[in-house]
């Protein structure tokens, strides 16, 4: 079959691999492929055990495998034919040297651009797709077109909007596409070729274009106003807490401002995954960098709040619990960074279990989907137990603290649950999603969020 074009997609992870899928399912005429260095992963995608889990992409998956999405280890192969190069190589917060704990570390991004140098004979349009610092796009356009052969390299920002959970539906119906281009002739020429991809199945006026710049500072700012909204609305479940206030009265309350909105409002034991606290640290350094140490300062209390929230919550489990945890049987129920998603990266379940663990507590992990991530996570610590079914995790528990807002737990039998637990028994809701009232009526002592908690003693 005859292609009308090809792309490449470097980096098969969470964002890669979902909006390639969903690229090569709504455009049959282009040849889609994904490589990556991780021979495993591609392994993976290549049969119906996916390396993630994201509801509905299996099914997106094979409407274009082996027709025109393709998943290959051949990197420098996928480079030399494709017109089109998406970059999505992680971008970690870099641990050592200047800017560390705050700054990308850049060097997968940088290896990257360097491959393609070396392999390229013609022409290519590289597109950003990994969250960057601002002005990375340039910094890679002077290493890619720094090369012998006079090719040239167009560099377009195309930052990733998804969320993991419901990245296929985000990816079928996005609320924008955001495509930065230099404003130049060739510029403005790679940026259509951009749209034009998109185009096939999102609505134009949904297709938004910018300068390169504007295009990957939206990105982190717009993650940093959705992780502010979880901050101040978790500063005030603690406030509630002292007061005899409900969280869920005031968020709704608050949230029916139409100039405020109802959405991520809810108060949580803290945000997590890949993208918030990696993207606000490299909005901090960037604001440092260019001597607004109050901007920087601003941002940065976001992360301070979501911190002051996983501590305070383990502070409350360690003091309810008579002041001593030694030796108890502590089960978290979840351990993803939310639900619908094995994706433990940043999940504040990693700092509950450490810190439980370091109090001596015997704590049991149970997840539906994040239970081989959360044994990576945990492997330093000795004496954590995983169960994936939570009535076996609960037997025996003094305590159970919900940490992933999965339905199951909304729906589980929880007279079953006190029944093999010690007592007194202790529930912890880290997201909010039980009845506590009727957990109480059990028999549980219960530990909601943003309310007072409800004790039998
Ligand atoms: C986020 C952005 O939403 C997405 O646009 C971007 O492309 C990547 O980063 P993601 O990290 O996948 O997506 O999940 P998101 O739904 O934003 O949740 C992030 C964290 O905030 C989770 O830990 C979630 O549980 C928490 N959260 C979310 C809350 O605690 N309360 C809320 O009201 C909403
Ligand atoms: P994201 O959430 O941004 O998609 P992931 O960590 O899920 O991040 O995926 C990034 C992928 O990029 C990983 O599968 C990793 O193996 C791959 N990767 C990193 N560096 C390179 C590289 N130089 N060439 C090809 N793939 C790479």
């Amino acid at each position: 079959m005859m292609f009308s074009k090809r792309i490449a997609c470097i980096g098969a992870g969470y964002v890669g691999g979902p909006t390639m899928a969903v690229i090569a399912m709504k455009c049959p005429q282009y040849k889609v492929t994904v490589v990556d260095i991780s021979e495993a992963r591609i392994k993976a995608w290549q049969t119906d055990n996916l390396p993630i889990f994201e509801p509905g992409l299996l099914d997106v998956v094979k409407a274009a495998r082996g027709r025109n999405l393709f998943f290959s280890t051949d990197i420098d192969a996928a480079i030399r034919e494709s017109e089109v190069i998406f970059v999505s190589v992680n971008t970690p917060t870099k641990t050592f040297g200047e800017g560390a704990g705050k700054a990308a570390d850049l060097q997968y991004w940088e290896k990257v651009a360097r491959e393609i140098v070396r392999e390229s004979r013609s022409p290519k349009i590289v597109v950003e797709k990994s969250t960057l610092p601002v002005k990375t796009a340039q910094t890679m356009e002077n290493i890619l077109n720094a090369n012998d052969r006079k090719i040239h390299f167009e560099v377009i920002s195309n930052p990733e909007f998804l969320a993991e959970g419901t990245a296929v539906q985000d990816l079928l119906e996005p609320d924008r596409v955001l495509i930065g281009s230099h404003e130049t002739e060739s510029g403005l020429r790679a940026r259509q070729e951009i749209v034009d991809i998109y185009a096939k199945w999102v609505p134009r006026d949904r297709i938004l274009t910018s300068n390169v710049w504007s295009a990957e500072l939206s990105k982190l700012v717009a993650n940093a106003f959705l992780a502010q909204r979880i901050s101040s609305i978790n500063s005030i479940s603690a406030l509630c807490e002292k007061t005899d206030a409900n969280i869920l009265e005031v968020a709704r309350a608050v949230g029916m401002d139409s100039r405020i909105g109802n959405r991520f409002l809810n108060a949580s034991v803290g945000f997590g995954g890949s993208c918030f606290k990696k993207d606000i640290l490299n909005l901090v350094y960037i604001c440092e960098s260019y001597g607004l140490h109050e901007v920087a300062q601003y941002w940065e209390s976001v992360l301070e709040m979501n911190e002051f929230q996983e501590t305070r919550f383990v502070r409350a489990m360690i003091r309810e619990m008579f002041n001593t945890i030694v030796g108890k049987r502590i089960a978290l129920f979840g351990f993803a960074f939310k639900a619908n998603t094995s994706d433990t990266r940043e999940s504040p379940a990693i700092y509950i279990a450490k810190k439980l663990s370091r109090e001596q507590a015997r704590v049991v992990i149970s997840d539906p989907k994040a239970l081989d991530n959360a044994r990576i996570d945990l492997a330093e610590l000795e004496g954590i137990t995983y169960q994936e079914d939570p009535y076996q995790a609960a037997v025996g528990a003094h305590a159970v603290a919900i940490m992933t807002e999965w339905d199951l737990y909304r729906t589980l039998e929880w007279e079953k649950i006190f029944d093999v637990m010690e007592k007194p028994a202790f529930l912890f809701d880290g997201r909010n999603i039980v009845d506590h009232e009727r957990l109480f009526k059990i028999g549980f002592n219960v530990y909601p969020l943003g309310r007072p908690p409800l004790k039998h003693f």
